[in-house]
């Protein structure tokens, strides 16, 4: 087909809005069990609107791909209606003039009021609402098989990195794996939020992962944080490369494993396991860490639509933003709500105590943008530190090598 036919049809989409009016469709990578079992509280609200849901899932923790074939979808002229993005891969597509404004729901609602300011950070573009956020995730968690623990005679719960380490070499010595883990960048990066936080605290972290200080990047701090994440390599399984996340959350949940260090995502996959807090399986901060929050936030980027699609996509955001909804999604997802108005009456323990850590951390100013999750820096950066995280845990690079990588990737 000739180039000006091609783009004359692609106009004449957009202008029409060719799929169905009362339709939306979206971009995510919710493919584990428990992220699916969270996204069909959000598909069942918009079909008991009578909007048809047209799902774009792209599988891939953490997004990477997802954000890949978001680039060719926006590219091509043919974007979905909304997209599941994390912080600054918000601003730097808002900066491309592609997304839409949501500031009339957003006003008439009263975001503003309810979403915390850590979020609108990301949810918002000059002064305009782009994004509906509709959850808060943390990724400095510890997931423990409490019978694991009972049996390798862990009793009391690590409060202090040396006492985890204590607690991963009775695990291993009794036969089970030490910690769950998946050899994937984004994995080891995670692993990371928490490693950094418990070793430096929350000022050290935002001055590596925010300020991109060389100084804070490459130091001793950073060095004795990169020996931590070889103590930990050194309880993974020995096939613990490339293994999905929601994979390593199986093996603690069937009593494999003893631990996994991972974000509170993972509660999903306990609780559609039907595993109950504190009797099958035991939630804890990344051992020291406690009052620290390291989050990130799901947020639901609605792009640029015909006028004929416009309409559901403000229903979509609007139902995203329902108070109940948000109370119904979070609890099966493992994340806490994104607005502070929602009562954690419908939570279990590891909930409850997600939501009381969050507003603990909020008033303490010990809460921190995920670096793992794109709450800290850029992709083009982020990406740079996964190189350098992964390669160091894969035995590429010294402790010192790594610090020393940190810093130049950040140039
Ligand atoms: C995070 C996202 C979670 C979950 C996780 C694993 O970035 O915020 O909702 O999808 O990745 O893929």
């Amino acid at each position: 087909m000739k180039r000006s036919l091609i783009a004359a049809v692609v106009s004449a989409t957009m202008a029409t809005g060719a799929v169905a009016a009362e339709s939306v469709e979206v971009l995510h990578w919710w493919t584990s069990g428990g992220e699916a079992a969270a996204l069909g509280v959000l598909k069942k609200d918009l079909e008991s609107q009578g909007i048809t849901w047209n799902d774009m899932p792209v599988a891939g923790g953490g997004g990477e791909a997802a954000m890949t074939a978001l680039r060719a979808r926006v590219t091509s002229g043919n974007p979905p209606s909304a997209v599941q993005a994390l912080g600054f891969d918000i601003t730097d597509w808002a900066k491309q003039g592609v997304v839409a404004n949501l500031n009339d729901l957003a006003g008439k609602e009263g975001w503003d009021k309810v979403v915390p300011t850590a979020l609108q950070k990301f949810s918002k573009h000059d002064g305009k609402w782009v994004a509906a956020p509709v959850n808060v995730h943390s990724t400095n968690w510890v997931w423990a098989n409490k019978a694991v623990l009972d049996k390798a005679g862990v009793n009391t719960m690590p409060q202090n990195w040396d006492e985890f380490i204590v607690a991963l070499d009775k695990v291993q010595k009794a036969g089970y794996v030490g910690l769950a883990h998946g050899g994937q960048a984004w994995q080891d990066a995670t692993l990371f939020d928490g490693v950094v936080l418990t070793t430096g605290g929350v000022d050290f972290y935002n001055k590596a992962f925010v300020q991109k200080d060389p100084k804070a990047l490459n130091s001793a701090t950073m060095v004795k944080a990169f020996d931590r994440m070889s103590q930990l390599r050194s309880y993974v399984d020995k096939d613990f490369s490339n293994r999905d996340w929601n994979l390593a959350s199986a093996m603690v949940i069937e009593g494999k494993a003893g631990f996994q260090i991972m974000g509170d995502w993972a509660k999903g996959e306990f609780l559609k396991a039907k595993k109950v807090p504190n009797k099958d399986f035991l939630c804890m901060r990344v051992p020291g860490t406690q009052g620290m929050v390291s989050f990130n936030s799901d947020q639901f980027m609605m792009f640029k639509v015909g006028a004929d699609s416009q309409g559901a996509q403000t229903k979509l955001a609007k139902a995203i933003m329902n108070p109940s909804f948000q109370s119904a999604f979070n609890v099966v997802k493992g994340s806490v709500p994104a607005r502070t108005d929602v009562p954690n009456t419908a939570f279990d323990d590891c909930g409850k105590k997600g939501m009381a850590d969050l507003a603990d951390a909020n008033k303490s100013g010990q809460l921190v943008g995920s670096m793992a999750h794109g709450h800290a820096v850029p992709a083009s950066i982020k990406n740079g530190f996964y190189d350098v995280i992964t390669g160091h845990f894969n035995g590429t690079m010294t402790s010192a090598a790594a610090a020393k990588a940190m810093a130049e990737a950040a140039e």
